[in-house]
């Protein structure tokens, strides 16, 4: 057999997995969540449950990546062999397509708002308009999703170290240069403070359930969490590596940027007097006013936002579609490289309905919901907490807490993956998933 691909480094793997972490749920997707759940409330529990579920979670599917060296399908079918628990690995592999669908689609508007900005911003446009333009043209946002999706496949078909490894490594540090510039732009604008205090002083009393399932499918989502992209990635690390202190650079890099994304959007978004709650235009209506509106050089940080935004979806992009590409590479025998380009045209095409349906399709509705809303929403709300509330239940009561535990020990970090682990992972993440995953599906159909 062929022998399979692993990251030829510590900082390879932990480039990879952030960057897999690090996209447009960060970027374009905390703030508006933020913005839309009312501020520095929502950040506080989404920081808990990023601690008490993320982090054991984020364990569990590296752990289980590493100890099987298998695509998601595989790697349940060697913890479990002649059960159906390979159902959750299909399940992953199956969200991959349609999670890659609508991100290729919405990394096409950052991609398009590059060159928007070089055409340049400026004040008192109107940015509702243009993005209103900008959707309802199914030329152009086609396109862009096109470009996105070869871009995709050209890295992934390259291979897991010539390819991925290598462009997360000159990516990810570019990602984190241009935050800190724009952060440090944000920050230093007249009137930033009221910003700050949306973001930093919790309001409870806003809080309520929506808030706690919205903070739970955000942390999945951010850290690529439920649906094996993780168990794909940990798949190629070696089994000298350690699991717990890679996974808490991870998810402590993730957390960051999200935090670092919104330092960088509401204190403009304040000083600059728009409103906090404008949803999931926050990044392509808002921001390029704020930069519009800037008194030096806006429609320069303007493009280096989008240009990071672009950056931070293409290393994310390319975990979405290797899963797809490890499960039939790993099953199924296919090449690498044929595999990428022909799951990647799958991808584009599945994508197209979700680009339509802005404007030729528009009155076409999934339960009330348009075709972007409707692949978001069958991912983001159900897909991913299902995902991820199989696998604790798998790890926690199949494969065995205390086995997950030991291999994920073997060898030993600095922080040990204590008896904790196997509380959390058999009690505190189902049960914690399961209310929630219920819950979001009483306020769909209930
Ligand atoms: N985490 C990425 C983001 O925040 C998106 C992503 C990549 C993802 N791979 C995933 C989400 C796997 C869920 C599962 O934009």
């Amino acid at each position: 057999m062929k022998q399979r691909e692993q990251w030829t480094s510590r900082i390879g793997f932990i480039f990879a997995a952030s960057g897999s972490a690090i996209g447009l749920g960060n970027i374009w997707g905390f703030p508006f969540m933020v913005g839309t759940n009312g501020g520095a409330a929502f950040v506080a529990i989404y920081l808990a449950i990023i601690l008490f579920i993320g982090y054991p979670i984020m364990v569990t599917e590296i752990t289980v990546g590493r100890e099987t060296q298998k695509n998601p399908v595989g790697a349940f079918k060697a913890l479990a062999p002649d059960s159906p628990w390979w159902l959750v690995g299909a399940l992953g592999v199956l969200a991959g397509f349609v999670i890659l669908a609508f991100y290729s689609v919405l990394a096409g508007w950052s991609l398009a708002y590059m060159v928007k900005s070089i055409e340049g911003f400026a004040p008192g446009m109107d940015f509702g308009a243009i993005l209103g333009a900008h959707l309802a043209n199914p030329g152009a946002l086609l396109g862009w999703h096109a470009l996105f999706m070869i871009l995709t496949i050209a890295i992934i078909a390259s291979g897991v170290v010539q390819g991925i490894q290598r462009w997360v490594k000159i990516l990810m540090p570019a990602l984190l240069v241009l935050l800190l510039i724009l952060v440090v732009r944000g920050l230093t604008l007249p009137g930033a403070g009221a910003g700050i205090s949306f973001y930093l002083l919790p309001d409870f009393s806003a809080v309520t359930g929506k808030t706690f399932l919205n903070a739970v499918s955000q942390a999945f989502f951010s850290l690529s969490l439920g649906m094996g992209a993780m168990i794909t990635y940990g798949s190629y690390v070696s089994k000298k590596e350690v699991v717990g202190d890679n996974a808490a650079w991870i998810v402590g890099l993730d957390t960051g940027i999200a935090l670092l994304a919104g330092f960088a959007i509401f204190p403009a978004v304040f000083a600059l007097g728009f409103d906090p709650a404008g949803g999931t235009g926050l990044a392509f209506t808002v921001l390029p006013a704020v930069f519009a509106a800037m008194p030096f050089a806006g429609s320069f940080f303007s493009f280096l936002f989008f240009l990071l935004l672009s950056i931070a979806a293409l290393t994310s992009a390319i975990s979405l579609l290797e899963v797809v590409i490890a499960w039939i590479t790993d099953e199924k025998g296919w090449s690498r490289v044929n595999a990428s380009i022909v799951l990647g045209a799958v991808v584009f095409v599945l994508g197209i309905p979700t680009a339509l349906g802005f404007n030729v399709w528009s009155d076409f509705k999934i339960l009330d919901m348009s075709l972007f809303s409707f692949y978001y929403f069958l991912t983001f709300t159900i897909a991913l907490p299902l995902g991820a509330l199989l696998t604790a239940i798998f790890v926690g009561y199949v494969w065995k807490a205390h086995k997950a535990q030991a291999s994920a020990n073997e060898p030993k970090g600095n922080i040990n993956i204590g008896d904790w682990y196997g509380f959390i992972i058999r009690y505190v993440a189902p049960v914690a998933i399961a209310i929630v995953l219920v819950a979001g599906l009483v306020d769909k159909f209930g």
